[in-house]
């Protein structure tokens, strides 16, 4: 590149940042300052062409034009970049042996039903019956009664409760621990699912070679009064996917073993499974304090 070319490119920078420089708020300066400069970097590193960014441009366009209140291209296409990945990893800093944080989907609905300790999050949801137990502790390793535990997941169709049309509930619940910090519940046994893959972004994950499948998983709010909350999954170890989660969500402290249990083996809370077999697993989760 000619120095002629080189200065009108970094000229432009120049300018573009200088617009920026009278931001009354700071955090908003900073934030688009980086923005400009990470945006001009790419630009200028892809020699973008006139074309591709026409391309780039409806490619956004599409993104928000699929969007409305039950369906948020932006958030998936932050996932599938593995921004959202980032973003949690930031914001949910290592603490001592605080169990991970991952992404949170756009599955989780306010509201879900209560279940006691030792009952069914299934609902509507088919699958294997799956037995899951745990704890929830402190760094101190102290239990943490009454902490809140929200979970869901899908069926073994693969759709979480709300991708159906007919309201229904299922695979999904809260509990709280008892005064040992101690948690049971029924769920099913995670399988497999695409994340939603009939719009650009699964478009653009087609067009580069890479799959929407997301690993098995069953996501997990916990919340306690004075303790960061954690918004988490488990995995289930042996998932041909755990390496090729579509949202980069995978991490190995998360894996669990879900232990196949056969029809004859007789469940902890002596639940007749008529003839079933079952799974079941153990979490035990700590929170780091809150900031
Ligand atoms: C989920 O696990 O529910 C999910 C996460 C990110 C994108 C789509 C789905
Ligand atoms: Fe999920």
């Amino acid at each position: 590149m000619t120095d002629k070319q080189e200065d009108r490119e970094e000229s432009l920078v120049r300018m573009v940042l200088a617009s920026f420089e009278s931001t009354p708020d700071p955090r908003l300066r900073e934030i688009m300052q980086a923005a400009v400069r990470h945006l001009h970097a790419f630009l200028r590193d892809v020699r973008l062409t006139e074309a591709e960014w026409k391309q780039g441009i409806d490619f956004l366009t599409a993104v928000g034009n699929i969007t409305d209140d039950r369906r948020q291209e932006f958030i998936l296409l932050s996932d599938t970049l593995g921004a959202s990945m980032q973003t949690v990893a930031i914001n949910n800093e290592a603490y001592a042996d605080a169990t991970e944080a991952t992404v949170f989907g756009p599955f989780f609905v306010d509201g879900a039903p209560h279940v006691e300790l030792g009952g069914d999050i299934a609902g509507t949801a088919t699958g294997q019956p799956c037995w899951v137990e745990g704890t929830v502790s402190d760094t101190e390793g102290r239990p943490v009664p009454g902490a809140r535990i929200e979970v869901w997941e899908a069926d073994d169709e693969g759709f979480y409760d709300v991708q159906y049309d007919d309201k229904r509930t299922g695979g999904r619940a809260y509990l709280l621990c008892d005064d040992d910090g101690g948690f049971r519940f029924w769920a099913v046994t995670p399988t497999p699912y695409p994340i939603p893959d009939d719009g650009p972004v699964g478009a653009m994950l087609a067009a580069t070679g890479r799959s929407p499948m997301r690993a098995s998983h069953l996501h997990f709010m916990v919340s306690a009064p004075g303790l960061r909350t954690l918004v988490t999954h488990i995995f289930v170890q042996g998932d041909e996917l755990l390496d090729s989660d579509s949202v980069f969500g995978v991490k190995e402290s998360l894996v669990k073993e879900f232990v196949e249990q056969p029809s004859d083996v007789t469940p902890p809370d002596g639940r007749d499974l008529h003839g079933r077999s079952w799974a079941r697993v153990r979490f035990d989760i700590v929170l780091a304090p809150s900031t």
